[in-house]
């Protein structure tokens, strides 16, 4: 595992984000052109709080490192689905059941994780500085720390989001990609949220760790071998995939090389087509997104800065503000 490693990167760290929180306060004086969310927003109103979430977050990640991928992934589906709300996380809202929200989803179950580690922090938080600090924040920073840890990328992650109190099923595919979507479906649908093409490919790379389960996939392994996989490494998926399941859906390492870091080595893999999903390896298909591959896996220093602009960038999709929503009490319900 990385602890070792990043626990003297982190230290490092701190200077960029003193600098960058610098210049947040220095340019804040421009009047926002919309309702912004701001780095430190709970400096006054609990100053512990994003202490806190990491102390967690580490935790969680020391106990079962997929907790780590799974925070990231959770974030993306909050963002991607009505904001950056929490809509993710409710098991039931006004008008929806535990059948309807976009929990519900089969993109969302049984893969998605990270929900207990939300629920602890969010326990944490209610004790220490009651009704303050939202669960869209705390899947924010919760993200960020996650990136920081197994990633080595460290970066402000501005707060200020409220709750929503809506989640609904249908928004779930109309809003995230499927993994067999082509290059053009994927700019298309990251370029609704109003990201780019290279947000796109550069987000994509959180596929340098975590995994999937393998009926997500095996439509690449038979009846034969997707040809834009890499035949060696198909061969090593039906091992671990095999055509007959039986009752359960294994899972594989999204990244069969550095399963446990969040780095580079995504863009690397997509070049040697040893990526699990058609979204993955589309990206070779476009010049542009196929540039930006080639840059990413030489270049390790560009996609860490330009995965970190990407995720705040994320972080402030359609993002509820002021007085709007709440600060819900518990994360998985309504207040
Ligand atoms: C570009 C379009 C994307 C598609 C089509 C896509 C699709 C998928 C799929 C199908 C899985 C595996 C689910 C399973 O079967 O268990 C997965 C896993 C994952 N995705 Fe994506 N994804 C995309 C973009 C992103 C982005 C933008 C992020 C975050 C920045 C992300 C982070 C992750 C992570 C970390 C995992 C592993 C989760 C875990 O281990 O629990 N993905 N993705
Ligand atoms: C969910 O969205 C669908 C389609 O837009 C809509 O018909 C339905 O009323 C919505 N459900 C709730 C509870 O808002
Ligand atoms: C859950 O909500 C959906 C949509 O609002 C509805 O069609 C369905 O009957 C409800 N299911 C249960 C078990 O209440
Ligand atoms: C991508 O997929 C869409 C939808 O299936 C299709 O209309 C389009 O032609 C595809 N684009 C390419 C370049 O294959
Ligand atoms: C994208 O930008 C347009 C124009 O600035 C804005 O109207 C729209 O709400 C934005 N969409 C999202 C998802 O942020
Ligand atoms: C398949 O993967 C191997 C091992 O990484 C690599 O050497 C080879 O070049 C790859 N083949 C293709 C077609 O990319
Ligand atoms: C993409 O690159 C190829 C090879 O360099 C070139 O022939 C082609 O014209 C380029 N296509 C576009 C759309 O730029
Ligand atoms: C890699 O990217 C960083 C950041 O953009 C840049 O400063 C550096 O010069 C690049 N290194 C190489 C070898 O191109």
């Amino acid at each position: 595992m990385s602890r070792p490693r990043t626990s003297s990167v982190c230290e490092l760290g701190v200077l960029p984000i003193l600098l960058l929180s610098w210049i947040v306060v220095l340019f804040s004086f421009a009047p926002p052109a919309e309702a912004q969310l701001q780095v430190g927003y709970y400096k006054y109103t609990c100053p512990s709080a994003e202490r806190l979430i990491r102390t967690i977050v580490l935790a969680s990640i020391r106990r079962d490192p997929g907790n780590g991928p799974g925070l990231v992934r959770l974030f993306f589906h909050d963002c991607f689905v009505r904001g950056c709300d929490a809509s993710v996380l409710l098991d039931t809202a006004p008008g929806s059941n535990e059948t309807s929200v976009e929990k519900a989803s089969q993109a969302n179950t049984p893969s998605l994780r990270g929900f207990g580690v939300i629920d602890r922090a969010k326990r944490v938080l209610e004790r220490r500085c009651r009704g303050t600090v939202s669960c869209a924040d705390i899947v924010a920073l919760a993200a960020r720390d996650a990136t920081g840890i197994m990633g080595g990328v460290h970066f402000a992650m501005p707060s200020g989001r409220r709750d929503g109190r809506a989640s609904n099923i249908s928004d779930v595919l109309n809003s995230l990609p499927p993994p067999f979507a082509n290059a053009s479906m994927l700019v298309g649908s990251f370029a609704a949220k109003n990201l780019t093409a290279d947000d796109m490919v550069t987000l994509s790379g959180a596929h340098s760790f975590g995994r999937s389960h393998c009926s997500t996939f095996s439509f690449r392994l038979y009846p034969q071998i997707a040809a834009d996989m890499n035949a060696t490494y198909g061969r090593f998926l039906r091992q671990r995939c095999p055509a007959a399941t039986g009752r359960r859906d294994r899972v594989v390492d999204l990244d069969p090389k550095t399963e446990l870091l969040l780095d580079n080595q995504y863009y690397k893999n997509v070049q040697t087509r040893e990526v699990l999903f058609p979204s993955d390896v589309t990206l070779l298909s476009q010049n542009d997104t196929a540039a930006l591959v080639e840059l990413y896996a030489t270049n390790r220093t560009a996609w860490k800065v330009r995965f970190a602009e990407a995720m705040v960038k994320m972080g402030n999709l359609d993002v509820l503000t002021g007085d709007q929503g709440e600060i819900r009490r518990f994360c998985n319900r309504v207040n």
